[in-house]
Order: structure tokens, then sequence, then C-alpha cells
């Protein structure tokens, strides 16, 4: 019996033959050259006559694809994402089948539109290797949309024209949570561009994040006016949530936003964007003339309304040009300000109605949590939220994720239980754990880390540890330097107003 992760929608065994299987040649095909060299390397075995054939099957949806194994290997697909994603099968049968393939027929195609892969690329700087070695893991799972988190407290990620500043300064913290070393990089555009281009290549689309108006210390930090009192605050270069965000009561803000959105949108060709909306804390806005004045000619009742006015502006900006936009459901106690027509990466069980949402449980798939928080055991056996689900997305938060090999052993085995569920509707312990020794000899294979057995289902006391261990970001610490922040920005609000 073959163990495939993610499980395809039929596996139909023919017969008893073992199919041997000498060399590996493709036929004509809609593939890139990035994805056949990707296979061809992957099965190392010598050329010959074409003995994969692609047929043309209109008939088949853009991901699905039917594979038959007989003298040839014959692939069905309507287009290059079924056809790859076909290989992506054909590899671990060959990976598991030593040379014999069975005789079988598999019918497959994925559950849910949007397969993502979240990287928080503002708390530490991936550079385009590594984000070319995360596509590599996401095709191999059959994941389709890279989410780029670009904008954030502690570094601004990406090159926009109009504002040098951004990566000038933006891009840099002066340390990270507990390590006294400057860290900092970004991406040009022609970075972007390759980006792109490689994700493309794997049939995966790529959403930017431009997570506002909270977490912009490190624009706040080049354009100090951003923000309602403006004055000399650095990036940040500590985890916590922090008070100043961006003032929308200025119209010069709004420029701000529109024009990043237009060096986004001339970037990234695709659908979607992300447009952040998680925790944004209103102690400013509260205080601010700019802020306040907005909200009375709005006739809204409180801060929060102004935020979901905000989100809906810019919903509609990247509507007006042809985009998709997502929010973070994160902290949303009422969803219904909140334009249908916004999405959202939803991360727990809130009322979002009929707007349409991808998966992005914070109790099964923040994969940057440690395993004492989410075991491999919990995002297996998570089950999507109901309503207008699109899809999941395995979030990889990076404050204490400083490398790729810390971001694999996070990741993996966790992704393959956001793959199944992703692709094939539904994962599941009982069955993902017989796969499980399977799974972690194929990521051998393939150069990819992980978590070994006792740490991805970690029991007592080492679960507590791994806990305790995340939990030194030292919370204490940062509410003091935001309760002391806090108090000095009401008495200058209060003198203002005298
Ligand atoms: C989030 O977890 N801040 C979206
Ligand atoms: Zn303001």
């Amino acid at each position: 019996m073959l163990k495939l992760i993610p499980q395809p929608r039929k596996i139909d065994y023919k017969s008893r033959k073992k199919i041997p299987l000498n060399h590996i040649a493709l036929g004509e095909n809609q593939l890139s050259p990035q994805a056949q060299e990707d296979f061809l390397d992957f099965c190392h075995m010598p050329g010959g006559e074409p003995n994969i054939i692609f047929v043309t099957d209109n008939s088949l949806g853009e991901e699905e694809y039917v594979l038959e194994t007989n003298e040839k290997i014959v692939i069905k697909a309507s287009g290059a994402p079924g056809q790859l994603y076909a290989l992506q099968t054909l590899k671990q049968m060959i990976f598991q089948c030593e040379g014999c393939l069975p005789q079988v027929e598999i019918e497959d195609g994925p559950e849910y539109k949007i397969r993502g892969f979240m990287l928080d690329s503002g708390r530490y700087f991936f550079p385009v290797s590594d984000v070319k070695k995360i596509i590599d893991r996401m095709a191999l799972h059959k994941l389709n949309l890279l989410h780029l988190h670009l904008t954030e407290d502690q570094g601004w990620r990406v090159e926009i024209d109009k504002y040098p500043l951004l990566t000038q300064v933006g891009s840099m913290r002066k340390k990270t949570n507990f390590n006294h070393t400057p860290h900092g990089g970004f991406y040009t555009k022609k970075d972007i561009k390759e980006i792109v281009e490689y994700a493309h290549a794997f049939c995966i689309k790529v959403m930017p994040e431009f997570d506002i108006p909270g977490h912009s210390r490190a624009a706040i930090a080049c354009y100090h006016e951003l923000t309602c009192f403006p004055r000399d605050l650095p990036v940040a270069d500590h985890w916590g949530v922090k008070h100043d965000v961006l003032c929308v009561g200025k119209e010069s803000t709004m420029k701000f936003v529109y024009d990043v959105l237009d060096a986004f949108f001339e970037m990234f060709p695709d659908e979607y964007i992300h447009i952040g909306g998680d925790e944004v804390p209103k102690h400013r806005w509260d205080l601010c003339p700019h802020c306040q004045a907005k909200r009375r000619e709005l006739g809204l009742k409180d801060s929060d309304a102004l935020q979901f006015w905000f989100m809906n502006q810019v919903k509609d900006y990247c509507k007006a040009h042809g985009r998709q936009a997502f929010m973070w459901s994160w902290e949303l106690e009422d969803a219904s300000a909140i334009d249908t027509d916004l999405g959202f990466t939803k991360c727990g069980e809130m009322e979002t109605g009929d707007r349409p949402f991808i998966d992005t449980s914070t109790d099964a798939y923040y994969i940057d949590l440690p395993y004492g928080y989410i075991s491999l055991k919990d995002s297996a056996e998570h089950k999507v939220y109901s309503g207008n689900c699109l899809g999941v997305e395995g979030t990889l938060w990076t404050e204490y994720v400083p490398n790729m090999k810390k971001a694999d052993r996070m990741s993996f085995p966790r992704i393959g239980c956001i793959s199944e569920t992703g692709w094939h509707g539904t994962c599941g312990w009982k069955s993902f754990s017989k796969k499980l020794d399977y799974y972690y000899s194929f990521l051998d294979k393939n150069g990819i880390g992980y978590a070994l057995p006792d740490m991805a289902n970690p029991k007592f006391p080492r679960n507590k540890l791994s806990v305790l261990w995340f939990e030194r970001r030292q919370l204490a610490w940062e509410g003091l330097t935001n309760i002391m922040e806090d108090k000095k920005i009401e008495k200058i609000a209060k003198k203002a107003k005298e």
C-alpha cells in the first residue's frame, strides 16, 4: 500500500503487477523548466525515450490530475498545476517503491482552493535563497499560496521607491529579543521579481502583507508623522504589541498607505493582498485630535469603529485594483462592521458570517508556537472552521525563528497535516500517524529538517518546559514600557488641549 502525503482522493490498485522503472524522461508538458528540473533532480535516473506521457484533459479542474502507471506513466491534467501535482505524487511513489511501481490509477484534486504558508520575514529577515527553499517545500506539499508578511514593528522588508527611508532605516533593528546584535535586511524590487517568478514556476501565488494600522513601528521610525504623536521612535527591537500605530485621522497617512499599496500592486501580480489589521491598541487614537476629528466626521461611535472604517477603505482601494484583500480576525469581537467582501485569515472560532476566510487556527496552524502549545496531533486533528472557508494556512511567525534550521523544526511535520487537510479535506491523527515514519524518511530525502516524535508530541514535563522557554519573552518588561509611554503621551495630549 502506498503512503502518500497529502492523501489523494482515490487510489485504485489495478493488479499485483510491479512495473519496473529504469529510466525517467518527461514527454511534452506545460510545466516550467524549474519544475521539470526539480522532478528530474529528485529522481536522479537515466533519461531516454519519454516514459511519462502528459495528456491534456480539459474536463479536469485546474489542479486535478489522473495518474496511471503501466508500461508508461500517463498523467492527465488540464494544465501545469495538475501536471505538477501528479509529479509530486509520483516522487513519493518512486521514493518508496525502489525501482518498481505498483499498477495504479490515482484520481486526485484538492478539497480547498487555497493552501498557504505564511513566512514572517519582518521579525527575522529571510533572504531570497531561503524563500526559494520554502517555495520548494510548499510545492512538495501541494501548497499554492505563499503569504509574505513584509512589514512589521521590527522591520520593513521591501523596497518602495517613493519612501526610501523604509529600507534605509526601517529594515534594521538594533537588537533582537535576547541577542544584542543588530539584525536586518530587505528585498529589492529585483529580489521580489525573482521570488514571484520562482513561486509561479511551481504554481504558487504570492500574497504580500502590508500590516496596518498596527505593527507599523518600522515605518513610523522612518516617517514619524505617520503616527498620532510624532516623536523619535526607533524600529522596535523587542517582541510585543506596540501602542504607537498609524494615525488614520491624517490624509497624509492615507496617501502613504495608498502609495505603498500601488508599489505592492506593481511588484505582486497575483490577486490576493493582506492588509493586516491585527493587534491595534486604541490608546493613541482615543487621545489624538486627528483621529477623533475623523471619527466625529464619519459619525462613528468609537476607535474600534474607526479601525473597521479604515480596513474597509483600504479593502476598497485594493478591490478597485482588482485585488481580494484579507485581514486577520485576531481579537475581532464583531465582524459585522467589516464589509462582506473583505476576507479573513481566521485565527479562531469567531463569528464572521459569510465572509470568505482562510483557516489559520491559533490552536493548530500557528506553527511557530512550541509543540507544548500545539502538538503535531493537534495540527492533525484540527477540523477547518465551518462557513465560507477558502482553505488553510500554516503561519510561521519568526520572533523566535532566526533561521531555516529552526523554521524547518517548527514547520515539519506539522505542514504535513496542514497539507493533508487543505488538499484532502481532513487529516486526523489515526491515519496521519500511520504515515509518520515514511514521512520522516521522505523529509530526509528532501533535506528538510523536522521535530522528532518526542518533541512533536511532547509529554509532561517536556510540554510545560517548551512553553516556559517560549514565554521568556518578558511580557512584563514590554508591558512596563507601554505603561510608561502611555503616561507620557497622556501628558502631551493634555498639554495640547490646554
Ligand atoms: C497575529 O497573530 N498577530 C495575527
Ligand atoms: Zn491619530
